[in-house]
């Protein structure tokens, strides 16, 4: 069994921090997402991995991933030069994959389960197709399958104007073979996409067998700032660990579980966990409440900082309450002290700013 992880794509949802980055590099409970996506797989006992990358953020994706010898795997990069959709990755990734069964998982997907239960399903029973399906409250948004009562895929739609469900298609799918075949035999949708959800239903008639499963712990697509505010906050609530290895002082208090970084000082404030704060940040009399995650460099002075990410580098001073933010790497946000309370601003293209 092989593996490859879709990291192509143009991130338009995460706009203006994807202007500079891939989306799938952003980082949650200070991690970037397409690591968990490649330990997941790495547990799952895949020793083969194709990234699928585009032009534009693939060599960032390179440096930050490297060739997967700190996993012991092997990581190949396979370059989509247009975001053509998952199936057009699949046909993009062929070469590599062969005539092995794979894996499928977008690099912007995080699931609080293993994936090595669905592998071994999937070799045990031998299915052309086993895919993982979410009741959501919003199917408009997903791929959507109409299942019979016993669980058979029916029929399977792209983001659908009226679902027959409200069961999502989940970014993790495997897959034999035949895929290839059926993806040969469909054509791009009105978005110009070649559709996973197509190459699935054509799997479906051409009568192979689809298996699916209902997941009932969480899962998350990244894609957008509250789906990212809320996925490190459910992250650091499931799995962070108490780990301070920076210093604090004795005026600082420290409740929960909080994690501190190496060379982080953190004096005369409060942290309220769960938090976790990267290597060589300083908060200096200030309150860090719960779901936050504060990157590495980063100083907070003077300010208090609840349900955010803030990314490496960055520096808030003086900020009476900053809640449910997405700051991007070496943002500067200063309180006015001036008696004229005018906002001075630089922002870049597609910010979004609430004063
Ligand atoms: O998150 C689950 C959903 O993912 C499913 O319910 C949908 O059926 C499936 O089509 C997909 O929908 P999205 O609209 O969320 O896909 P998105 O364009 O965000 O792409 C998902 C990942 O795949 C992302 O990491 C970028 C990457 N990608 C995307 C395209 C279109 C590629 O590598 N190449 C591509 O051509």
């Amino acid at each position: 069994m092989k593996a490859i992880i879709l990291s192509g794509g143009k991130g338009t949802r995460l706009r203006p921090i994807t202007h500079t980055g891939a989306k799938q590099l952003v980082p949650v409970a200070n991690k970037p997402i397409l690591f968990y996506c490649v330990e997941n797989i790495v547990q799952a006992g895949i020793k083969e991995v194709g990234i699928i990358i585009s032009p534009e953020t693939g060599g960032e994706i390179q440096d930050v991933v490297g060739d997967g010898s700190r996993w012991g795997i092997s990581i190949k990069y396979i370059v989509q030069d247009i975001p053509g959709g998952l199936a057009h990755a699949i046909k993009t990734a062929e070469d590599f994959l062969k005539d092995s069964s794979f894996v499928m998982y977008l690099g912007d997907n995080l699931i609080g389960t293993r994936i090595d239960g669905f592998v071994k399903d999937f070799n045990a029973k031998s299915p052309e197709a086993l895919i993982l399906l979410k009741e959501v409250d919003n199917p408009k948004q997903f791929g959507v399958a109409d299942v019979t009562e016993e669980g058979k895929v029916k029929q399977l739609i792209e983001k659908p104007e009226v679902p027959p469900s409200n069961l999502a298609l989940v970014g993790i799918y495997i897959f034999s073979p035949r895929i290839h075949e059926a993806i040969s035999r469909i054509k791009p949708s009105e978005r110009g996409e070649l559709e996973i959800t197509d190459a699935i239903q054509e799997l479906i008639n051409m009568d192979c067998r689809v298996e699916s499963f209902v997941l009932d712990m969480w899962w998350l697509d990244t894609g957008k700032k509250d789906d990212l505010l809320t996925a490190n906050g459910t992250v650091l609530d499931e799995w962070l660990k108490t780990d301070i290895q920076g210093e604090v002082d004795d005026e600082s208090s420290v409740f929960g579980r909080v994690a501190v970084g190496k060379g982080a000082i953190i004096k005369n404030s409060t942290i309220r966990g769960p938090v976790i704060i990267g290597d060589n940040s300083v908060v200096d009399n200030s309150y860090i409440g719960p779901y936050t995650s504060v990157g590495e460099g980063v100083k907070i002075v003077n300010s208090s900082v609840e349900h955010s990410v803030i990314m490496n580098g960055s520096e808030l001073l003086d900020l009476e309450r900053l809640e449910e933010s997405l700051i991007g790497c070496r943002v500067k946000i200063h309180e006015n002290k001036t008696k004229h309370k005018a906002l001075r601003l630089l922002l870049g293209d597609d910010s979004v700013v609430e004063v």
